[in-house]
Protein backbone atom coordinates (compact mmCIF):
# COMPACT_ATOMS: atom_id res chain seq x y z
CA UNK A 1 0.00 0.00 0.00
CA UNK A 2 1.57 3.44 -1.18
CA UNK A 3 0.81 5.04 2.03
CA UNK A 4 1.16 9.52 1.63
CA UNK A 5 -0.28 10.65 4.40
CA UNK A 6 -0.49 9.29 8.38
CA UNK A 7 -2.52 10.84 10.72
CA UNK A 8 -2.60 10.71 14.49
CA UNK A 9 -6.22 10.98 16.61
CA UNK A 10 -4.46 12.02 20.47
CA UNK A 11 -1.13 14.04 20.05
CA UNK A 12 0.59 12.82 23.30
CA UNK A 13 3.94 11.89 24.38
CA UNK A 14 4.02 8.23 21.86
CA UNK A 15 2.67 10.25 19.22
CA UNK A 16 5.40 12.88 19.55
CA UNK A 17 8.06 10.57 19.37
CA UNK A 18 6.50 8.27 16.34
CA UNK A 19 6.10 11.96 14.60
CA UNK A 20 9.92 12.83 15.51
CA UNK A 21 10.93 9.09 14.07
CA UNK A 22 9.30 9.05 11.22
CA UNK A 23 10.50 12.79 10.42
CA UNK A 24 14.33 12.35 11.36
CA UNK A 25 16.30 12.04 7.96
CA UNK A 26 16.03 10.39 5.54
CA UNK A 27 12.16 11.40 6.36
CA UNK A 28 9.70 8.36 6.14
CA UNK A 29 6.00 10.44 5.74
CA UNK A 30 5.29 13.07 3.37
CA UNK A 31 2.31 14.12 5.21
CA UNK A 32 1.53 13.95 8.68
CA UNK A 33 -2.17 15.07 10.34
CA UNK A 34 -2.42 15.81 14.02
CA UNK A 35 -5.21 16.34 16.73
CA UNK A 36 -5.54 19.67 17.57
CA UNK A 37 -5.89 18.88 21.39
CA UNK A 38 -2.67 18.83 23.52
CA UNK A 39 -1.88 22.31 21.48
CA UNK A 40 1.51 22.43 22.75
CA UNK A 41 2.78 19.41 21.33
CA UNK A 42 0.65 19.33 18.39
CA UNK A 43 2.17 23.21 17.62
CA UNK A 44 5.53 22.53 18.61
CA UNK A 45 5.68 19.82 15.94
CA UNK A 46 3.89 21.69 13.37
CA UNK A 47 6.18 24.61 13.82
CA UNK A 48 9.59 22.31 13.81
CA UNK A 49 8.64 20.42 10.36
CA UNK A 50 6.73 21.49 7.23
CA UNK A 51 5.24 18.26 7.36
CA UNK A 52 2.89 18.30 10.34
CA UNK A 53 -0.52 19.69 9.86
CA UNK A 54 -2.70 20.73 12.55
CA UNK A 55 -5.75 18.90 11.62
CA UNK A 56 -9.27 21.01 12.51
CA UNK A 57 -10.26 17.80 14.83
CA UNK A 58 -10.30 14.26 15.29
CA UNK A 59 -12.60 13.66 12.04
CA UNK A 60 -10.25 16.07 10.00
CA UNK A 61 -7.52 13.47 10.85
CA UNK A 62 -9.17 10.39 9.74
CA UNK A 63 -10.64 12.13 6.55
CA UNK A 64 -6.91 12.93 5.36
CA UNK A 65 -4.82 10.11 6.32
CA UNK A 66 -4.09 6.71 4.44
CA UNK A 67 -3.06 5.37 7.59
CA UNK A 68 -4.53 6.73 11.15
CA UNK A 69 -3.28 6.50 14.38
CA UNK A 70 -5.16 5.82 17.84
CA UNK A 71 -2.92 7.14 20.49
CA UNK A 72 -5.65 8.24 23.14
CA UNK A 73 -5.74 6.59 26.80
CA UNK A 74 -7.50 3.53 27.12
CA UNK A 75 -10.79 5.02 29.26
CA UNK A 76 -11.34 7.49 26.64
CA UNK A 77 -10.80 5.69 23.87
CA UNK A 78 -14.63 4.03 23.28
CA UNK A 79 -16.04 7.56 23.66
CA UNK A 80 -13.12 9.15 20.76
CA UNK A 81 -13.10 5.97 18.38
CA UNK A 82 -17.09 5.89 18.23
CA UNK A 83 -17.59 9.40 17.37
CA UNK A 84 -15.55 8.91 14.22
CA UNK A 85 -16.45 7.67 10.41
CA UNK A 86 -13.78 5.68 8.62
CA UNK A 87 -13.90 4.45 5.00
CA UNK A 88 -13.76 1.00 4.48
CA UNK A 89 -10.08 -0.37 3.95
CA UNK A 90 -8.61 1.86 5.58
CA UNK A 91 -5.57 1.39 7.39
CA UNK A 92 -5.84 2.24 11.09
CA UNK A 93 -3.44 1.10 13.76
CA UNK A 94 -4.38 1.18 17.38
CA UNK A 95 -1.53 1.84 20.16
CA UNK A 96 -4.09 1.97 22.56
CA UNK A 97 -2.34 -0.30 25.74
CA UNK A 98 -4.88 -3.24 27.00
CA UNK A 99 -7.99 -2.55 24.58
CA UNK A 100 -9.57 -6.09 23.29
CA UNK A 101 -9.08 -6.46 19.15
CA UNK A 102 -12.69 -6.94 18.97
CA UNK A 103 -13.63 -3.59 21.10
CA UNK A 104 -11.89 -1.69 18.99
CA UNK A 105 -13.16 -3.26 15.55
CA UNK A 106 -16.89 -2.47 17.00
CA UNK A 107 -16.27 1.00 18.13
CA UNK A 108 -14.35 1.80 14.81
CA UNK A 109 -17.60 0.23 12.92
CA UNK A 110 -16.67 0.26 8.86
CA UNK A 111 -14.45 -2.87 7.79
CA UNK A 112 -11.41 -1.09 8.05
CA UNK A 113 -7.76 -2.88 8.00
CA UNK A 114 -6.70 -2.70 12.25
CA UNK A 115 -3.14 -3.05 13.12
CA UNK A 116 -2.55 -3.44 17.10
CA UNK A 117 1.44 -2.04 17.78
CA UNK A 118 3.27 -1.54 20.92
CA UNK A 119 5.48 1.71 20.18
CA UNK A 120 8.14 2.28 22.88
CA UNK A 121 9.16 6.13 23.42
CA UNK A 122 12.70 5.24 21.69
CA UNK A 123 10.88 5.09 18.00
CA UNK A 124 11.87 9.25 18.08
CA UNK A 125 15.58 8.00 17.82
CA UNK A 126 14.39 5.41 15.47
CA UNK A 127 15.69 2.58 17.90
CA UNK A 128 12.31 1.24 19.24
CA UNK A 129 11.16 -2.50 19.40
CA UNK A 130 7.56 -2.59 18.33
CA UNK A 131 4.99 -5.47 18.40
CA UNK A 132 2.64 -5.34 15.87
CA UNK A 133 -0.79 -7.59 15.50
CA UNK A 134 -1.81 -8.91 13.02
CA UNK A 135 1.58 -9.10 10.18
CA UNK A 136 0.87 -5.84 8.12
CA UNK A 137 3.86 -4.89 5.57
CA UNK A 138 3.05 -1.48 5.83
CA UNK A 139 2.74 -1.02 9.09
CA UNK A 140 6.12 -3.29 9.85
CA UNK A 141 7.83 -1.21 6.88
CA UNK A 142 6.75 2.10 9.42
CA UNK A 143 8.02 0.54 12.59
CA UNK A 144 10.81 -0.84 10.66
CA UNK A 145 12.13 2.69 9.88
CA UNK A 146 11.58 3.68 13.50
CA UNK A 147 14.06 0.86 14.77
CA UNK A 148 12.58 -3.05 14.41
CA UNK A 149 9.02 -4.01 13.76
CA UNK A 150 8.24 -7.51 15.43
CA UNK A 151 5.34 -9.58 13.35
CA UNK A 152 3.27 -11.52 15.52
CA UNK A 153 1.45 -14.30 14.37
CA UNK A 154 -0.79 -14.77 16.90
CA UNK A 155 -2.87 -12.71 19.22
CA UNK A 156 -1.23 -14.75 22.10
CA UNK A 157 2.16 -13.51 21.19
CA UNK A 158 1.08 -10.44 20.82
CA UNK A 159 -0.24 -10.44 24.35
CA UNK A 160 3.11 -12.25 25.75
CA UNK A 161 5.63 -9.10 23.86
CA UNK A 162 3.20 -6.68 25.78
CA UNK A 163 3.72 -8.28 29.02
CA UNK A 164 7.33 -8.06 28.74
CA UNK A 165 7.47 -4.61 27.56
CA UNK A 166 5.76 -3.91 30.97
CA UNK A 167 9.39 -4.87 32.56
CA UNK A 168 11.00 -1.32 31.71
CA UNK A 169 10.23 0.73 34.88
CA UNK A 170 11.17 -2.80 37.01
CA UNK A 171 14.68 -2.53 34.80
CA UNK A 172 15.15 0.66 36.12
CA UNK A 173 13.61 0.25 39.28
CA UNK A 174 16.89 -2.04 39.48
CA UNK A 175 19.04 -0.13 38.78
CA UNK A 176 17.59 2.27 41.28
CA UNK A 177 17.71 -0.10 44.19
CA UNK A 178 21.68 -0.99 43.36
CA UNK A 179 22.46 3.48 43.31
CA UNK A 180 20.60 3.50 46.47
CA UNK A 181 22.68 0.38 47.89
CA UNK A 182 25.74 2.13 46.84
CA UNK A 183 24.40 5.14 48.32
CA UNK A 184 23.80 3.68 51.81
CA UNK A 185 27.31 2.18 51.39
CA UNK A 186 28.54 5.82 51.26
CA UNK A 187 29.09 6.37 47.45
CA UNK A 188 28.18 9.76 45.80
CA UNK A 189 24.48 9.00 43.91
CA UNK A 190 26.31 10.29 40.80
CA UNK A 191 29.18 8.66 40.62
CA UNK A 192 26.81 5.35 40.97
CA UNK A 193 24.45 6.20 38.21
CA UNK A 194 27.65 6.86 36.04
CA UNK A 195 28.89 3.35 36.72
CA UNK A 196 25.58 1.89 36.32
CA UNK A 197 24.19 3.11 33.49
CA UNK A 198 27.10 1.97 31.03
CA UNK A 199 27.12 -1.26 32.46
CA UNK A 200 23.61 -2.14 32.02
CA UNK A 201 23.96 -0.85 28.56
CA UNK A 202 27.10 -3.29 28.02
CA UNK A 203 25.00 -5.67 28.67
CA UNK A 204 22.16 -4.97 26.24
CA UNK A 205 24.38 -4.95 24.06
CA UNK A 206 25.89 -8.01 24.47
CA UNK A 207 22.49 -9.80 24.56
CA UNK A 208 21.82 -8.10 21.03
CA UNK A 209 22.00 -8.77 17.19
CA UNK A 210 21.64 -11.81 15.22
CA UNK A 211 24.77 -13.53 16.72
CA UNK A 212 23.86 -12.50 20.29
CA UNK A 213 24.07 -15.87 22.65
CA UNK A 214 21.18 -17.48 24.50
CA UNK A 215 20.12 -15.16 27.50
CA UNK A 216 21.16 -18.67 29.80
CA UNK A 217 24.10 -18.87 28.17
CA UNK A 218 25.64 -14.93 28.81
CA UNK A 219 23.99 -15.73 32.27
CA UNK A 220 26.20 -18.64 32.87
CA UNK A 221 29.53 -17.06 30.99
CA UNK A 222 29.12 -13.70 33.51
CA UNK A 223 28.97 -16.49 36.35
CA UNK A 224 32.50 -17.72 37.56
CA UNK A 225 32.24 -20.27 39.39
CA UNK A 226 32.50 -19.33 43.26
CA UNK A 227 32.32 -15.47 42.16
CA UNK A 228 30.96 -12.14 43.18
CA UNK A 229 28.58 -12.37 40.06
CA UNK A 230 27.20 -16.30 40.60
CA UNK A 231 26.61 -15.49 44.34
CA UNK A 232 24.07 -12.67 43.58
CA UNK A 233 21.97 -14.85 41.32
CA UNK A 234 21.97 -17.83 43.55
CA UNK A 235 20.57 -15.75 46.19
CA UNK A 236 18.43 -13.79 44.34
CA UNK A 237 16.89 -16.64 43.02
CA UNK A 238 16.97 -18.70 46.55
CA UNK A 239 15.12 -15.94 48.29
CA UNK A 240 12.48 -15.60 45.83
CA UNK A 241 13.54 -12.92 43.35
CA UNK A 242 12.88 -15.08 39.96
CA UNK A 243 9.67 -16.30 41.73
CA UNK A 244 8.37 -12.82 42.42
CA UNK A 245 9.34 -11.40 38.54
CA UNK A 246 7.87 -14.79 37.26
CA UNK A 247 4.16 -14.15 39.33
CA UNK A 248 4.81 -10.38 38.33
CA UNK A 249 4.78 -11.42 34.68
CA UNK A 250 1.92 -13.75 35.15
CA UNK A 251 -0.24 -11.42 36.42
CA UNK A 252 0.17 -8.56 33.98
CA UNK A 253 -0.35 -10.93 30.99
CA UNK A 254 -3.63 -11.97 33.37
CA UNK A 255 -4.99 -8.60 33.14
CA UNK A 256 -3.61 -7.57 29.20
CA UNK A 257 -6.03 -11.29 28.24
CA UNK A 258 -8.70 -9.83 30.59
CA UNK A 259 -8.34 -12.78 33.33
CA UNK A 260 -7.85 -9.98 35.97
CA UNK A 261 -8.28 -6.54 36.84
N1 LIG B 1 3.80 6.60 26.29
C1 LIG B 1 4.18 5.40 25.84
O1 LIG B 1 5.35 5.02 25.93
C2 LIG B 1 3.18 4.48 25.16
C3 LIG B 1 3.67 3.34 24.51
C4 LIG B 1 2.78 2.50 23.84
C5 LIG B 1 1.42 2.76 23.87
N2 LIG B 1 0.98 3.87 24.53
C6 LIG B 1 -0.46 4.09 24.49
O2 LIG B 1 -0.70 5.22 23.65
C7 LIG B 1 -1.83 5.94 24.11
C8 LIG B 1 -1.40 7.38 24.35
O3 LIG B 1 -0.38 7.38 25.33
P1 LIG B 1 0.49 8.67 25.65
O4 LIG B 1 1.55 8.24 26.57
O5 LIG B 1 0.84 9.35 24.39
O6 LIG B 1 -0.59 9.50 26.46
P2 LIG B 1 -0.75 11.08 26.60
O7 LIG B 1 0.59 11.75 26.56
O8 LIG B 1 -1.66 11.35 27.73
O9 LIG B 1 -1.47 11.44 25.23
C9 LIG B 1 -2.83 11.24 24.99
C10 LIG B 1 -3.32 12.46 24.25
O10 LIG B 1 -4.68 12.31 23.91
C11 LIG B 1 -5.23 13.62 23.99
N3 LIG B 1 -6.67 13.56 24.05
C12 LIG B 1 -7.47 13.50 25.15
N4 LIG B 1 -8.76 13.51 24.76
C13 LIG B 1 -8.76 13.57 23.41
C14 LIG B 1 -9.77 13.62 22.44
N5 LIG B 1 -11.08 13.59 22.77
N6 LIG B 1 -9.42 13.70 21.15
C15 LIG B 1 -8.11 13.74 20.78
N7 LIG B 1 -7.10 13.69 21.65
C16 LIG B 1 -7.43 13.62 22.96
C17 LIG B 1 -4.61 14.19 25.23
O11 LIG B 1 -4.77 15.60 25.22
P3 LIG B 1 -4.75 16.43 26.62
O12 LIG B 1 -3.33 16.36 27.11
O13 LIG B 1 -5.15 17.78 26.16
O14 LIG B 1 -5.72 15.75 27.52
C18 LIG B 1 -3.18 13.72 25.07
O15 LIG B 1 -2.41 14.63 24.32
C19 LIG B 1 -2.31 5.24 25.38
O16 LIG B 1 -3.37 4.38 25.07
C20 LIG B 1 -1.10 4.45 25.83
O17 LIG B 1 -1.47 3.29 26.52
C21 LIG B 1 1.82 4.73 25.15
Amino acid sequence: MNIKSIGFVGTGVITEAMVRGLLAEPTYALEIHVSPRSAHIAETLAGEFAAVKIAKDNQDVVDRSDMVFLAIRPQIAEEVVRALSFTDGQMVVSVVAATERQALIDWVGANVRLVQAIPLPFVAARQGVTAIYPADDSVAALFDTLGTAVQCQSRKEYDLLAAASSMMSTYFGIMETVAGWLEGNGLERAKGHAYIAPLFASLAQKASGPSAEPFSTLSREFATRGGLNEQVLSDFGRKGGIAALTAALDGVLARIEGRSS
